[in-house]
């Protein structure tokens, strides 16, 4: 038996944000039509550690793909300089259940997490956006940057976080990498009242701006809040938003950021429009004014790596990418 291993680099370059936009489309759009097998992933804490270490897996049977991420969260990570995040994907031949891949899964987070929300914008989005401010200069916050600047004619970026060191290295970065100019806000309200679209990519378990700042017409991402008790969206914004979530059956378990909310009494499960996949299937509409504010919430789902991996390991066998090893 030979399987492919295929390192970080490999992956970045097997796989540009724009395409991997495409591949969450495609993904979003099987799950909410009921090409897909995905149990809620299987969540073991690691108390001892202050961590958490997930197993997603998903079978997506139009792209006949099965795969499973081990991802890991540990929050006392950043203060050793490591990253919060490790992930690593299994790639399982679907057809003979044989193991064909194993490949770094902490970029293809970053990535496939980004694109999610490059396929949102660009499915809820006003056309003439052009402004982004990012909260959270971490390894998510570069790639929902990235993933932006892919779908719309983004002329300006902002960047709030609680870390000034941490905003000044992402502007520094991020305005190189995009050619952007990428500013530091000293204050969230500086990054927001500019903001076409707002992107929350924070470890924060409270609202990281305020909702009278938020003008009308913006769209928001929300991917950093993923448990029932954290918050990273203004209640008063859910509220007025036309609100668009990845996953049904994970947002009602896990999305503090809907939950909250509903817990206060304050909105239904009415209140929630769509599963992004069906606006991408053209079932649903997106965005039906300028002036609504849109948002798409995220806790992220196993169809997204197992897509991402799955077109990782097309273009890595076509390029020659990765190491080949017998078992
Ligand atoms: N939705 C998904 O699919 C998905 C996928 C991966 C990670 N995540 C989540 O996204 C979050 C960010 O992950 P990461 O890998 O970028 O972490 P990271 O540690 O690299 O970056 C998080 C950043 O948020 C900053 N921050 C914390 N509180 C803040 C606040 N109130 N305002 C502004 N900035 C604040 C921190 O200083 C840090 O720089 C985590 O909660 C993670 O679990 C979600």
């Amino acid at each position: 038996m030979v399987i492919r291993i295929l390192s970080r680099e490999d992956v970045r370059r097997a796989l540009p944000m724009r395409q991997a936009i495409e591949v969450m489309k495609g993904a979003f759009a099987q799950l909410s039509t009921g090409q897909a097998e995905v149990p809620l992933r299987l969540s073991l804490p690691v108390e001892q550690h202050n961590g958490v270490t997930l197993f997603m897996p998903a079978y997506l049977s139009a792209d006949d793909r099965v795969a499973v991420k081990i991802v890991s969260v540990f929050q006392d990570n950043p203060a050793k300089g490591l990253p919060l995040i490790h992930a690593l994907v299994v790639v399982v031949d679907a057809e003979t259940g044989a193991p064909a891949a194993v490949m770094d899964g902490t970029y293809l987070t970053a990535l496939r997490t980004g694109a999610a929300s490059g396929a949102a914008t660009d499915l809820l989005a006003r056309q003439d956006a052009c402004t982004v401010a990012v909260f959270g200069a971490g390894a998510q916050g570069r790639t929902q940057l990235e993933a932006v600047c892919a779908v719309r004619p983004i002329q300006e970026a902002w960047v709030y976080d609680v870390s000034p060191e941490r905003a000044a290295t992402y502007a520094e970065d991020m305005g190189e990498r995009l050619s952007l100019p990428v500013r530091v806000a000293d204050a969230p309200a500086e990054a927001v009242r500019g903001a076409d679209v707002i992107c929350t990519a924070t470890t924060s378990s409270r609202p990281v701006f305020a909702d009278a700042d938020v003008r009308p017409g913006t769209h928001i991402n929300a991917v950093g809040a993923y448990t029932p008790q954290m918050q990273e969206v203004p209640t008063e914004t859910v509220l007025r938003a036309r609100v668009v979530i990845d996953h049904r059956k994970a947002s009602l378990a896990e999305a503090g950021d809907l939950l909250i909310p509903m817990q206060q009494g304050r909105m239904g499960k009415d209140h929630i429009h769509a599963e992004l996949g069906e606006i991408a299937a053209g079932l649903k509409p997106g965005r039906v004014s300028p002036e609504e504010v849109t948002l798409f919430k995220s806790v992220g789902v196993a169809v997204q790596d197992v897509a991402a991996a799955g077109a990782v390991m097309e273009a890595a066998r076509r390029m020659g990418l990765g190491t080949e090893v017998a078992l």
